[in-house]
């Protein structure tokens, strides 16, 4: 740390012509210097030095300190930056420890991590047991020097070697055991390794201690990889991979590429590109922005081409644009991770790709433009409610007036109109909004590899009590449910009547690519809008009448099947089923009906004058048929137990 009277005074004597004019040619004009910009490569007189003050460009409106621009051009920390200019002005710049009780309590850790890592890079190299992983990593085109310049190891199969040797370290067992190195064996005093037979990639954080390791397998096998545990310095989600040694790049381009995985990483610096990091198996997290954002404001996110790899895209975009950061995206060609596509391709193709990362929602707009969906209202509608959340998120005023401008162009809607959606909270656009997925394994939870906080929902930590449903008319659904499982007299009335519901209900959905879907999983319903009972209906349907004890377990969750028992429990608890039932059915229609209203409604400010002229018809009509219902307000629940 330097004090900041210190950072002042060299700030206020610097003489920032003098280093900014080693970069940049610049010419007096008045009392400021003008030159060409050398961030965006201007070639007039667009970049101006003030002394005293900073510079400035007019163009690709960069500007900053001396201090910055050091940074910047330089790649160099503050602190750095802060001491060159200082030596020019012939100040001493000296560091001072921040004020502590005394060395930070992680030394030991961070100590046993890396001695553990310069034994995996020794086995790896001077082992005969490592021959296997290095030939791996010739197979995978890793070369020596690569591969140590990250630190690569193995971790062999016995686990005994390591052990010995932080034994004559030091370590005890205890001491490796906490560190997560070890595993006691139950009923003897060995101990497991965690890492066995695994090539290891050292993980370090961003002032570059050791702080665990990600292994992966040779072969095939699961997991693919194996991180460390969690522990007091390895914390998954307030890690990036690589990112120590990428730090000074990214200022210095002022940009980073995320990648998904470690060899990507480490593809994507042999080929030139040194601003990369990756998250480590997980979806970006808020801490991990906050830590990128000290470094940039622009973010490359350069994933996977598959499914999954869109998916975690924009939902990493979404989460950085309300971080302010402008985020742009790479869509690699099919079937290709930036590893192999660097590999094939080279680094020059992979400049271009980076080069040419299109803006994220620009990205999102192309997708829904090449799959139709600004060809009519119905599909306009829900093409921008996905694109509503996205400029919703943009912190930042510029990106999101740019948003606006794009997205209202390519819909051809006012851009006042879709101001006015963008602060609204409508209650919905339609039927979907109130549907729920119900939520089950999801493969891009948190924690997506596995283990951990995400997990499924096991029965052990279902709510107890009888289920209560949080949706209107959630007791109408009850009712329902209950009468097609325990009086089959009324059940073929029941499933018709909630067939031809759910087919005036059933919108087009979006497919945006892999990202996420509308929330229609294949066991949500349309007619029972509860997840759990739409859950249990669905598989009703699938089935057949009478679920197996193998259909309940392929088609329900565990607080499904749970409700699925209660509800079966008592066939005499709806007692006037005649009466129940047709109450019941009415509920659900004039909520479908309100709902279809409100989608409806939610077209009007989109529609041109012919457009709304249909609309207005149509809305007209279903009011009709509502009044015609006979219920004035649906939104009361009835509780009619
Ligand atoms: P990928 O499965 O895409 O791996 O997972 P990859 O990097 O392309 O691996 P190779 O090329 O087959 O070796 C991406 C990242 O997700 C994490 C790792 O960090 C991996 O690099 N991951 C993946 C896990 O943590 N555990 C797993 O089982 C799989
Ligand atoms: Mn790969």
């Amino acid at each position: 740390m330097i004090p900041d009277e210190v950072v002042e005074q060299v700030s206020q004597q610097a003489d920032i012509v003098a280093i900014i004019g080693e970069h940049v040619k610049l010419k007096k004009t008045g009392s400021v210097w003008r030159g060409p910009c050398p961030f965006h490569q201007g070639k007039g007189p667009n970049f101006s030095v003030v002394p005293g003050r900073g510079y400035t460009c007019f163009v690709c409106g960069e500007k900053g300190s001396v201090f910055t621009f050091l940074q910047k051009r330089l790649g160099m920390s503050f602190v750095d930056a802060v001491k060159l200019a200082g030596a020019k002005a012939g100040i001493e710049v000296q560091e001072v420890q921040r004020r502590r009780e005394g060395p930070d309590p992680r030394e030991p850790l961070w100590e046993l991590q890396a001695a553990t890592s310069e034994f995996f890079q020794k086995t790896l190299w001077d082992a005969p047991q490592g021959s296997a992983a290095r030939d791996y990593l010739a197979s995978r085109d890793v070369s020596r020097d690569l591969a140590t310049r990250f630190g690569l190891g193995f971790a062999s199969r016995d686990g005994e070697a390591l052990r010995t040797y932080l034994h004559g370290l030091g370590y005890d067992d205890a001491r490796l055991t906490a560190a997560g190195l070890y595993l006691p064996l139950e009923g003897s005093d060995q101990l497991k390794a965690r890492f066995r037979d695994r090539l290891i990639f050292p993980i370090l954080d961003q002032s570059g201690h050791t702080v665990g390791f990600g292994g992966r397998l040779l072969g095939p096998g699961e997991p693919k990889y194996l991180n460390s545990a969690e522990s007091e310095v390895f914390n998954k989600g307030k890690l990036l991979y690589h990112l120590g040694a990428a730090r000074n790049a990214i200022r210095k381009d002022d940009r980073v590429v995320i990648v998904e995985g470690y060899f990507d990483a480490l593809r994507l610096v042999s080929v030139g590109v040194e601003g990369v990091v990756a998250p480590m198996g997980t979806a970006l997290t808020d801490a991990q922005a906050e830590l990128l954002g000290r470094f940039t404001r622009q973010v490359v996110l350069c994933y996977d081409s598959d499914g999954p790899g869109q998916k975690a895209t924009f939902r990493a975009a979404d989460l950085l644009l309300a971080k302010g950061f402008v985020v742009r995206v790479v869509t690699l060609p099919e079937g290709e991770d930036p590893d192999t596509f660097a590999r094939s391709q080279g680094g020059a193709a992979v400049s271009r790709l980076l080069d040419e990362a299109m803006d994220v929602f620009d990205r999102k707009v192309q997708l829904l433009e090449r799959a139709g969906w600004f060809a009519d209202l119905q599909h306009k509608r829900q093409a921008l409610d996905r694109l509503l959340p996205t400029i919703r998120a943009a912190s930042d005023p510029v990106t999101r007036d740019l948003y606006l401008a794009r997205a209202a162009e390519a819909a051809g809607v006012a851009r006042e109109a879709l101001v006015a959606e963008l602060h609204a909270v409508r209650r919905g656009s339609g039927p979907r909004a109130a549907v729920q997925r119900p939520s089950r394994g999801d493969a891009t939870a948190p924690d997506a590899y596995g283990g951990g906080p995400g997990a499924a929902p096991t029965r052990d930590a279902l709510p107890t009590g009888p289920y209560r449903s949080g949706v209107e008319q959630g007791n109408a659904e009850q009712v329902l449910l209950r009468v097609v499982l325990t009086q089959p007299m009324w059940r073929d009335h029941v499933i018709e009547e909630l067939g031809k519901l759910e087919e005036s209900e059933r919108p087009a959905s979006v497919d945006f690519g892999g990202d996420e879907t509308d929330g229609f999983g294949e066991s949500a319903s349309l007619a029972l809008r509860d997840p759990v009972y739409g859950m249990i209906y669905r598989a009703l349907l699938m089935v057949g009448e009478a679920l197996s004890a193998e259909a309940i377990a392929e088609h329900l969750d565990p607080l499904a099947i749970r409700v699925y028992e209660e509800l079966r429990a008592d066939p005499q608890a709806v007692v006037d089923a005649r009466a129940s039932v047709a109450d019941a059915l009415r509920q659900l229609r004039g909520r479908s009906v309100d709902a279809r209203l409100r989608a409806l409604e939610s077209l009007l400010p989109l529609a041109d004058a012919a457009e709304k002229d249909a609309l207005t018809l149509q809305i007209k009509r279903l009011a009709d048929e509502k009044r015609s219902l006979g219920v004035q307000h649906w939104g009361m629940v009835r509780r009619s137990r």
